[in-house]
Order: structure tokens, then C-alpha cells, then sequence
């Protein structure tokens, strides 16, 4: 991304340079898929790809958006933060992070705003995080909010749910918010307690594979998981001791999985249990060094996200299968919400080319689809850059 093309571009949009850049990354989930609106650990990092926006206070009262990845522009008058955009807007997650805002007493002015990204657009990357959070450090520097990340991260979370209406957890819009540069962020998600683990990959790298497969109907598959899984709480709770699945260990669990109605909620719990002690265990291998069996553990997650939890399907699959075939690969699983989207793999630095000229063709041969990989820098989280 060059920053100097996107001041030209923004000059040429507005007649003005632009007063202030921001960025905010993507992020990729190492390990702990669906146990965040489970109260559960997860284990993201953000990456070095993500939004940039460039910005100038205007004096005629209105807020300007426009996008170099999308055409629709819109201007709209601050007093109307608080109403979404009909149809498919991006402009409405900036849109509801500024009604957050608004809500906490801090008002937008008039704004000539230009946002860029680099995250493949429906990758399962967090670009919707991505936007939401680079809008929130821009309001918060330039109308004098003074507020935590925290406080913007879950500020984030919450336009997301209301405003977009997609009723996802916490972690992403946590990652992109606190990342780290080389670490990844062991977080715990009812308490929001947190460390940063500084990762240590000797000779490996992180490659993201995107399946390039949109994610059609992962945001109702989404909400089904998240009621499946509130059920199973329900009636795994009797005596009302748990305030999320994650409070269940596995040993419980063995001794009260029978008071499950069905044999797919019993998998749905299952996945969020074991996942989390996946999460524990891998954080531990890696502060000891222990790459391979970090390695295993993705592995695994990979198998209980598809057995147990169904959210895979036949493309995430066939990269996974295929990224695990190949040698030099320690570790390979779905990441983020699944049905479509990105794998990460573990593979050894020499054998990164080997990965990328054997998985892509053995892919598209299994599902006619090109894959994308890039190798994922992991940096640090939203900021104002200039
Ligand atoms: C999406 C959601 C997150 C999380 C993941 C699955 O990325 O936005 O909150 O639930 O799916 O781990």
C-alpha cells in the first residue's frame, strides 16, 4: 500500500490534502475458533495488512465517505449517524462506531473521510473489524474522546452487533484494537484478561490460504451456532452454576453430557470445551518452544470445528487435507467463522514455495477454485500513523 498514491488520490477526491492517516490491521486466529461469545480463550494476532484512512475536518456539517476498494459513496449529515444505510453500505460499520460515539457524548463533525484496505475483502480477515476500528482511534484523536482501546474495542463489538446486525464475539474487533507486532494475544473472553505471547516461530511462518469461496451463508450458520450453543447451556446448567460453556471443564462435562437433548448439541459443546483446553495447551507449547505440538493442536482444532462443530465445509477442507499432506507443514486449520474464508498453516520457512506450488494446484484440482496465500507479518494494532 503506498501512502504517498493515497494522500494523491484523496487530493484529487476532495481538492484538499488530507490532515491525519490512521491504520488499523487485519487479524488472523491462531487458535480458539467460535469460544468467544462462549466466554472462552482465544489466541488471534493482528496482521500487518489492513485499512488505512485518511481524513480532513470540513466546515459544511456533513460526513464524506469514500472508499478506494468500493464505489458507493455517500454524504451524510451527522445528525443522522444514528440511521443505517439501506442495502449492502460499508459505510454503515463507520457509521455505527460513530453513533457509539455519539452515544457517549462525543460528536462527529463534518468529515472528508477516504478509506483503503489491503485485507482480501470477505476472507474472514476482519475487514469489517478493520474499518470499524480505524474509524474509532480517528474519532477518538480528532473530536477528544480519550477513551481506552478497550473501551473503543467493545464500542466496536457493539456497533457491529446493533447497528450492522451481525451477532458476532469479541475477538475480533480485540485483536485489531490490542495487536501486538510478533506476538499473538491470549485472551480470555468473559473476563477480558489478557497477555501478549511473544511468538517465537524459529524457521517457521504463518501462511494464510484463502479458499476464495465467499462466505454466502455464514452469517445465518453464524447465529444458528451461537443458539445452538446457548441451548446446550441451558440444559447442561441445571443448577444454574455456569454462566457460559466455558465454565464446564471436560471432566464435567464427561459426568453431565447426558442431560443434552441431542447428539448435536452434545457436539456443538464439545467443540467449545475441548477447544478451549486446545487453546491453553497451545499458548503453553508455544512459551515452551514446542512448535510441533503447537502444530498438533491446530490440527485438531481443525477436526473438532468439522466434526463437531460443522462449520468446515468441502473448500476449507480440501486445503486443510491438502496443507497437511505437505511436507514442511507442522500445523494447518480453518480460521475465523469457517464455511468459506481462510485456512493458516504453520510451514517451515524453506519449504514455503514447496507449500504454495503444491497445495494451490492440488486445490483447485479438488474444487475448481484458485487459492490466494500470503504469508502473514504479524504488527500492531489500530493507530494513528501521521
Ligand atoms: C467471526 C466472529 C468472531 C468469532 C469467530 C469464530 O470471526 O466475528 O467473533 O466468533 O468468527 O471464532
Amino acid at each position: 500500500m503506498n501512502l504517498q498514491v493515497l494522500k494523491l488520490d484523496f487530493e484529487k477526491l476532495y481538492g484538499k490534502p488530507a490532515e491525519a492517516v490512521f491504520f488499523s490491521p487485519g487479524r488472523v486466529n491462531l487458535v480458539g475458533e467460535h469460544t468467544d461469545y462462549n466466554g472462552g480463550y482465544v489466541f488471534p494476532c493482528a496482521l500487518s495488512y489492513g485499512t488505512y484512512l485518511l481524513v480532513r475536518k470540513n466546515n459544511e456539517h456533513l460526513l464524506r465517505f469514500a472508499s478506494a476498494n468500493l464505489d458507493r459513496r455517500e454524504d451524510v449529515a451527522p445528525d443522522k449517524i444514528g440511521q443505517p444505510l439501506e442495502g449492502d453500505a460499508w459505510m454503515n460499520y463507520p457509521l455505527g462506531v460513530m453513533d457509539q460515539f455519539k452515544k457517549k457524548g462525543i460528536n462527529v463533525e463534518g468529515l472528508d473521510l477516504f478509506y483503503s484496505g489491503n485485507i482480501p475483502n470477505g476472507a474472514g480477515l476482519s475487514s469489517s473489524a478493520s474499518i470499524e476500528l480505524v474509524t474509532a482511534v480517528m474519532v477518538n484523536d480528532l473530536f477528544g474522546g480519550n477513551l481506552p482501546m478497550m473501551e473503543m474495542v467493545k464500542m466496536s463489538q457493539d456497533a457491529e452487533n446493533q447497528f450492522v446486525g451481525v451477532n458476532c464475539g469479541i475477538m475480533d474487533q480485540f485483536a485489531v484494537g490490542m495487536g501486538k507486532k510478533d506476538h499473538a494475544l491470549a485472551l480470555k473472553c468473559d473476563t477480558l484478561e489478557w497477555h501478549a505471547v511473544p511468538l517465537k516461530l524459529d524457521g517457521y511462518k504463518i501462511i494464510i490460504s484463502n479458499t476464495n469461496k465467499r462466505r454466502g451463508l455464514a452469517d445465518s450458520k453464524y447465529n444458528e451456532r451461537r443458539s445452538e450453543c446457548e441451548q446446550a447451556l441451558k440444559e447442561l446448567n441445571k443448577e444454574g452454576r455456569y454462566q457460559t460453556l466455558s465454565d464446564i471443564d471436560f471432566d464435567t462435562f464427561n459426568k453431565i453430557y447426558e442431560r443434552l437433548s441431542s447428539e448435536v448439541l452434545l457436539r456443538r459443546a464439545r467443540h467449545v470445551i475441548t477447544e478451549n483446553q486446545r487453546v491453553l495447551d497451545a499458548m503453553k507449547a508455544l512459551e515452551n518452544d514446542n512448535i510441533q505440538e503447537f502444530g498438533q493442536l491446530m490440527n485438531a482444532s481443525h477436526v473438532s470445528l468439522r466434526d463437531d462443530y460443522e462449520v468446515t465445509g468441502p473448500e476449507l477442507d480440501a486445503l486443510v487435507e491438502e496443507a497437511w499432506k505437505t511436507e514442511g507443514v507442522i500445523g494447518s486449520r480453518m480460521t475465523g467463522a469457517g464455511f468459506g474464508g481462510c485456512t493458516v498453516s504453520l510451514v517451515r520457512e524453506d519449504k514455503v514455495d514447496n507449500f504454495i506450488n503444491q497445495v494451490g494446484p492440488a486445490y483447485e484440482k479438488r474444487t475448481g477454485l484458485k487459492p490466494l496465500f500470503y504469508i502473514a507479518d504479524v504488527g500492531d494494532g489500530a493507530r494513528r500513523l501521521e
